[in-house]
């Protein structure tokens, strides 16, 4: 399967930044032999989708709705953000889990919200640094990919431990490979062999100079990346590593 190198912007960028910084990485990703998609703020996917229209750079929201429609003061609905111009959406980051409370439950809601909607949901899971350090990493995934994916579930996964997210920490290769054979076993539990094509993405403080590592890990299928995909040079030499 071709990699998938995502850049989740999270809340940052004005219009303008965000249309330069999207027209950079769409000017550099016919060098790169992978998929590219970003995750701008709502406001930003018409006119980013508008700006890179017949670009190969897939676009993703970072959040939406389990609901269709309806007085959801605040919320999206995964059919508007693909009315938008996105294709993917990313649900249950640890951001998400973590200031807005969101619960296994309601992730996988969004997550068969977003395949109703014609999208590839991005669903995150990953343990929390004191459920690292208890050894709980493996039964925590576990139960987080049991309570989080529909069934039939076809879209992506997002290992992402919280100890790693803008900490600058990373996993060691035998980690983030023990960690991955955890997620695709789980998978292929889950969903048979469907599970062993489902693009598993590792996500924690990748930036350019550890991707290669990172994705030389075995089950590591690409790599969601925060910070360092707000810069054009970062992310295309993430891009490049693989
Ligand atoms: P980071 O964030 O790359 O800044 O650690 C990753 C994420 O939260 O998806």
């Amino acid at each position: 399967m071709r990699p998938l190198i995502a850049g989740n912007w999270k809340m940052h960028l004005a219009r303008e930044a965000g249309i330069k910084l999207a027209t950079e990485i769409a000017d550099g990703a016919a060098s790169v032999a992978c998929d590219l998609l970003i995750c701008p703020p709502f406001p930003l996917i018409y006119p980013i989708a508008m700006a890179l229209d017949g670009s190969d750079v897939a676009i993703g929201g970072q959040n939406c709705h389990e609901k269709r429609e309806g007085a959801y003061t605040g919320d999206v609905a995964a059919w508007m953000l693909a009315d938008a111009g996105a294709r993917y959406v990313i649900v249950g980051h640890s951001e998400r889990r973590t200031y807005h409370k969101e619960t296994n439950e309601e992730v996988r809601l969004k997550a068969d919200a977003a395949l109703r909607a014609g999208l590839v949901p991005i669903v995150c899971v990953g343990e929390s640094a004191e459920q690292h350090a208890a050894g709980q990493a493996r039964e925590t995934i576990e139960t987080m990919l049991a309570g989080s994916l529909p069934e039939r579930f076809n879209g992506v996964v997002a290992y992402e431990p919280y100890w790693a997210i803008g900490t600058g920490k990373i996993p060691t290769p035998g980690q983030a490979a023990t960690t991955h054979k955890i997620v695709r076993d789980k998978l292929v539990s889950m969903l048979g062999t469907a599970g062993q094509i489902i693009p598993i993405l590792y996500g924690g403080s990748v930036k350019a100079s550890n991707a290669k590592s990172l994705l030389s890990v075995p089950n590591v299928n690409g790599v969601l990346v925060g910070g360092a995909s707000l810069s054009s040079s970062e992310f295309l030499g993430i891009a490049a590593a693989v």
